[in-house]
């Protein structure tokens, strides 16, 4: 029940460092990763595949887009991000030692289910990523990897989308470990990043006055763009998302440096545009690069809402607003930068009068094709 929260979706970012905290419980021992459902499936099993492919639709499927850098730079296995309803159609290249792993936060998603049937018809692996225990993906696949969220009610999904996110990293680390492309070392770091992610994320709630203000200037705009590189641009698209999906505002996430191959055209004076500025510490030249991407577009009038690294004074000169963020590692960014979007969108939607649990012409889950 909602409690005395004043919708379901608030309630579920406030539960978003519970959500990670619980999916990681019991997979991580002595400060190295150990998955009890990926062991189960065998070590064998887990060491030969040499592709994975992740199937979701919607929100999930940008966790999955977020999964990719790590697990690739991880595991060295290449990941590729396929729309459910897309990939039955494409004649998919899917072998043997090739992972097919579902994410589904209801589990019952029937793209994604017919999406892990097929797979399987083909001989893949499937991992299922999922929030509903014994839902209908899980049960069709070789195993199932459960985030642990806690039911999520409000439509737009928040906190399921973080603990996906998690779980991806608990693959990806569990196939370093067996495949050996991650020293112990380097796992040890890893883990420690993964189990400090919920205290950053409740520093991010912090900010969530600030956002509000923002919104309610922001409750006329008719459009907004988001711009993010590396793991920030799977979270730009899940910021545009998350607003066209409560605020019903025309909204577009862009590969920060697709930006002078076609987006900047869109820029217009009072544009509001969020930019996911990378830490420097991570790459300076990542971070050069989407500074110049946040002067191009203020020369040309539009509003640069930048969310960034609390200790980052080079967007200070360059943004209009700066959402701060603590420091994270480069690939735990994502988890905690997601947070004030989410935020965003639905106090922008609130300025505007609608329910944000519900809102119009979207299901929870859909059951059909
Ligand atoms: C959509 C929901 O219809 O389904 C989205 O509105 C969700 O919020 C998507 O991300 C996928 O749902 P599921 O349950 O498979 O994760």
């Amino acid at each position: 029940e909602k409690g005395g929260w004043s919708s379901f979706m608030l309630k579920e970012i406030t539960e978003e460092p519970d959500a990670v905290a619980n999916t990681l419980r019991e997979r991580i021992h002595e400060g190295d990763v150990k998955v009890p459902e990926l062991e189960a499936l065998g070590d064998e099993v887990l060491r030969e595949v040499d592709r994975i492919i992740v199937v979701a639709a919607g929100t999930a499927a940008y966790a999955g887009q977020v999964g990719t850098y790590a697990i690739e730079s991880w595991a060295r296995v290449p990941v590729d991000v396929q729309l459910a309803h897309e990939f039955r159609y494409r004649d998919p290249i899917v072998g043997p030692n090739t992972l097919v792993v579902s994410i589904s936060q209801s589990g019952e998603t029937m793209d994604t289910l017919m999406a892990v049937k097929y797979a399987r018809e083909l001989g893949a692996r499937t991992i299922s990523i999922c929030n509903t225990q014994g839902a209908t993906i899980p049960r069709e696949s070789d195993a199932a990897l459960y985030t642990h969220a806690g039911p999520e009610v409000a439509v737009a999904s928040t906190k399921a989308f973080v603990a996906q996110i998690t779980a991806l990293y608990l693959l990806g680390l569990q196939l370093a470990r067996v495949k050996g492309t991650l020293d112990e070392a380097a796992r040890r770091e890893l883990v420690e990043e993964l189990v400090a992610v919920p205290e950053k994320i409740r520093f991010a709630t912090g900010e969530h006055e600030r956002i509000a203000e923002l919104a309610h200037w922001m409750g006329t705009a008719s459009a907004v763009l988001f711009l993010g590189r590396h793991v920030g641009y799977p979270i730009a698209l899940e910021g545009a998302l998350k607003l066209k999906e409560l605020a019903y505002i025309h909204a577009e996430g862009f590969a920060a440096g697709e930006l002078k191959h076609g987006p900047i055209a869109l820029i217009e004076p009072g544009l509001p545009v969020f930019v996911l500025v990378p830490s420097p510490r991570h790459s300076e030249e990542m971070h050069r690069k989407v500074i110049s991407n946040i002067q191009e577009i203020r020369a040309r009038g539009a509003r640069v809402i930048a969310v960034a690294e609390q200790a980052d004074a080079a967007v200070l000169p360059f943004a209009d607003e700066v959402i701060a963020l603590p420091l994270a590692g480069k690939f735990f960014e994502p988890l905690i930068a997601v947070v004030p979007l989410q935020i965003f969108a639905m106090e922008l939607a609130t300025a505007k009068g609608l329910d944000v649990d519900q809102p119009r012409n979207l299901a929870k889950s859909v059951t059909v094709e």
